[in-house]
């Protein structure tokens, strides 16, 4: 029989230990604090060990049927209290990120819509909501139809109540969206949402577990959770601002009837009954046990510790940035995520792509938007504020020219 490519005779562990750690000497550093949005490094070996140390105990534990590892069924049930206590929810569940999260939001809204005769459901959101959205859209048959931004980066209410139909099944507002770092009017949004019997879904995979603390730290944050009337679902990822590792994200409803919809029971094949909650079946253990840990150990005071560095460290980068003559932050964020760009006011010409190409000369990794260079803020970014701009003013002064690198965002589709 052919067995492909695998090895005919495997590889000793100790062997491909010592050639791993030797090939990732090139990856990318995000301990460093040159790295930004592949991960939130809260800096604090205390909480890394603490992780590294459950994710080995869970490792091999599958959640699939969750009455085997009673463990790991109590720490996920304590995850969703926690999850729908911070935001006002009356029923969650847990998913591997926040694409799923937004697919089972997308596949609810879909089924409701269908439910009341809605034959090609129709979803509405702003150029600048996830690709995810779109991704779902594809997979699960439902018309997306995109809408321009207001002159501040946010949905424009107008837009959407002019696109609204009898086909609308869901509206889409962002807390924040990932490009800018902006939050959509959720009031407004929500509200057209209520007046025409449609859902309305708030994407805070990114906002969810920074905003209740940014809030409380005393920053202006408009209203964007369930305290808002209108808003039936929402995505919050704790492998972002919720600092666990990856795989873990939560997806939250208004109330229990919508959130069954996302449920799926089969029997009708000889195994027995199989009954999930999201998109998965094998549900790894590590992720579930990491986010109890992580939520459970840094507690609230350790969200406000985390959250009060993102925003002393996000200020510093700023100020940083918007002292340097020819840059300017393109939209003020309500977080600590945004794009900064050249300044169209200012006399000196910066091209902001060879600015890129020049600050990754100098080691740091910001993305290319088409618009900018797109910074997100981890509490662990505190330490490099100086040089950063150091670098920064540097990258601009000796600016050349752009050597054509494109603008990126995710994976780079491998055959
Ligand atoms: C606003 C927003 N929504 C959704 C997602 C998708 O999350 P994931 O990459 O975990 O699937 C992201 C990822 O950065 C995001 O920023």
């Amino acid at each position: 029989m052919e067995t492909g490519n695998i090895p005919r005779v495997g590889t000793p562990a100790d062997e491909m230990l010592m050639a791993l750690s030797k090939e990732r000497e090139d990856d990318l550093d995000w301990r460093g604090g040159k790295a930004f949005s592949l991960v939130y490094n809260t800096d604090d070996p205390e909480l890394e060990a603490l992780q590294h140390e459950i994710a080995a105990m869970f490792l091999h534990e599958n959640a699939l049927n969750p009455f085997r590892y009673r463990t790991l069924l109590r720490m996920e049930a304590e995850t969703l209290d926690m999850a729908r206590g911070l935001f006002g929810a009356g029923a969650a569940a847990l998913s591997s990120g926040g694409s799923e999260s937004i697919f089972l939001a997308v596949q609810t809204a879909r089924d409701s819509a269908r439910a009341r005769g809605v034959l090609a459901p129709e979803l509405l959101c702003a150029t600048t909501a996830h690709p995810a959205f779109a991704k779902a859209c594809k997979y699960l048959d439902v018309k997306q139809i995109l809408l321009p931004v207001r002159g501040d980066g946010r949905a424009d209410p107008a837009a959407i109540a002019n696109s609204m139909g009898p086909s609308t099944a869901l509206l889409v507002a962002s807390a924040p969206c990932y490009p800018f770092g902006v939050i959509d009017p959720v009031e407004e949004i929500a509200a057209l949402a209520a007046d025409n019997d449609v859902l309305c879904h708030v994407d805070a995979c990114l906002g969810g577990y920074l905003l209740p603390f940014w809030e409380k730290l005393g920053e202006p944050v408009p209203p964007w959770d369930f305290r808002v009337e209108g808003v039936t679902s929402l995505s919050a990822d704790i492998h972002k601002y919720g600092y666990c590792f990856k795989g873990v994200s939560t997806i939250l409803y208004r109330d229990r009837d919508l959130y069954k919809r996302q449920i799926f029971m089969y029997d009708s094949w000889p195994g027995g009954l199989y009954a999930s909650a999201s998109a998965a079946g094998t549900r790894p253990g590590s992720p579930i046990a990491a986010a109890w840990a992580t939520l459970t150990h840094l507690g609230e005071a350790g969200y406000m510790r985390l959250a009060r560095r993102v925003l002393e460290a996000t200020r510093g980068f700023r100020v940083g940035i918007e002292s340097i003559d020819g840059l300017r932050v393109s939209y003020p964020p309500d977080m600590s995520v945004f794009e900064f760009s050249a300044d169209p006011d200012s006399p000196r010409v910066v091209d902001i792509d060879a600015v890129g190409d020049r600050m990754d000369e100098r080691g740091w990794n910001l993305d290319r938007q088409q618009g900018g260079l797109h910074v997100m803020v981890s509490p662990g970014h505190d330490k490099v504020i100086d040089l950063f701009v150091e670098d920064l003013s540097s990258a601009v002064a000796d600016q050349g020219t752009a050597g054509g690198k494109a603008h990126t965002y995710g994976d780079v589709v491998q055959d």
